[in-house]
């Protein structure tokens, strides 16, 4: 069997002013009328021999994560509460000690809540064909061949190729932008997808041997855990104890055992409004548009009204979001100066 893990803690401070602190991108319907936590729940549940998922959160959004998950009408494994955001490395080790008490051979596939794959289905050929090499003990990475020098990405230099994929020869986070152009000419790099396949005892004890303070916080968090109503609460004070690190630099950049398969799926992460643009339905003028919203002239644009009519004449490549207490206007090419506004506002008031 494998078990879903789906990531669903971070904060995507670029799509605002429609993600916020308390409703995430995760939990919005950007693409879809599902949001896309529910995307990513119904990507992977009619897949044969998949468990339930079990849902990793922050206990500030557990009654939405539970609204959302009724709604999409799969029952969740469970879902993991964490007092205080650890970043990754940790989610994923409660997740697999979790997993492992209900089954010690689970093969655990790590999903981030935020991720748009347009070809699930060969999604769900690159997992499959992963399968062999994980219960192998490789932990296998999805590598999306890459189409610019994205410093916001892990890089994935492939080795000499094993079954369906390749050796990982060198994983790289986030390099900077000389570093990127570089593996980009280089031409055997592949951008980190941010999915994982592996078996959770073989992450634990990679974690184990390469971050054993974070091993030990999360199997205290673990064992200390209790219910509480349909949620699983990790112990507080261990997990807030847990050194905070990523999977990528905690565990990926330093394992042996790492493959990547490499995994043309229409995948994005939808990590800023034009990369939402990119993979939203347009019309003829190359328009995305949501809510009450009248154009004249427009093209390339993405415009989302919420709670007002938003009119625009005459303008090219807009991004223009609105919402009942924010509204941003920004050029398409210049989206990615949007976090700038949110640690501008967190710092002024
Ligand atoms: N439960 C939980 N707890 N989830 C978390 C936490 C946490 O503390 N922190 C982050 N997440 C979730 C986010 O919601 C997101 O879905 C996923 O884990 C990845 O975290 P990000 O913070 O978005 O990572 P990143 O974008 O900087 O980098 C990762 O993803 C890239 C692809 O999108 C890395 O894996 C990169 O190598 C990769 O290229
Ligand atoms: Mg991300």
């Amino acid at each position: 069997k494998i078990y879903p893990v789906i990531l669903s803690g971070g904060a995507g401070t670029r799509l605002w002013p429609l993600s916020r602190a308390a409703l995430p991108k995760q939990l919005l319907p950007l693409v879809s009328d599902l949001t896309m936590l529910q995307e990513t729940v119904a990507r992977v549940a009619a897949w044969p021999d998949m468990a339930p998922p079990l849902i990793v959160c922050g206990n500030e959004h557990r009654f939405l994560v539970a609204e959302q998950m009724r709604e999409s009408k799969v029952a969740p494994l469970g879902i993991l509460l964490e007092s205080v955001g650890r970043n990754t490395a940790p989610a994923v080790a409660a997740a697999a000690l979790y997993l492992q008490a209900i089954d010690p051979e689970a093969v655990m596939l790590v999903l981030p809540a935020d991720h748009v794959i347009t070809d699930a289905a060969a999604f769900q050929r690159a997992v499959r064909s992963a399968v062999e090499l994980v219960r192998e003990g490789a932990l296998a990475t999805f590598g999306v061949v890459p189409t610019g020098p994205e410093t916001g990405y892990g890089y994935i230099r492939r080795g000499e190729a094993n079954g369906a994929g390749y050796r990982v020869d060198r994983f790289v986070e986030k390099p900077d932008r000389a570093t990127a152009e570089s593996f980009l000419a280089d031409g055997s790099y592949y951008w980190n997808s941010g999915m994982f396949l592996f078996q959770a005892g073989r992450y634990l004890s990679e974690l184990a041997s390469f971050q054993p303070e974070m091993a030990a916080a999360a199997e205290r968090a673990v064992s200390l855990a209790y219910r509480d109503m349909d949620f699983c609460r990790l112990d507080e004070a261990a997990f807030s104890a847990c050194p905070a690190d990523s999977i990528d630099y905690a565990v990926m950049e330093h394992t042996r055992h790492a493959v990547v398969i490499p995994a043309d799926i229409g995948w994005s992460d939808v990590g800023s409004w034009s990369a939402l643009w990119e993979v939203s339905p347009r019309d003829e003028a190359g328009n995305s548009q949501r809510g009450d919203v009248y154009l004249d002239g427009v093209s390339n644009s993405l415009v989302r009204a919420d709670s007002r009519i938003v009119a625009l004449i005459g303008v090219q490549d807009l991004v223009v979001v609105e919402t009942a207490d924010a509204v941003l206007v920004a050029h398409k090419d210049q989206v990615q100066r949007v976090k700038q506004i949110v640690d501008h506002l967190k710092t002024s008031d």
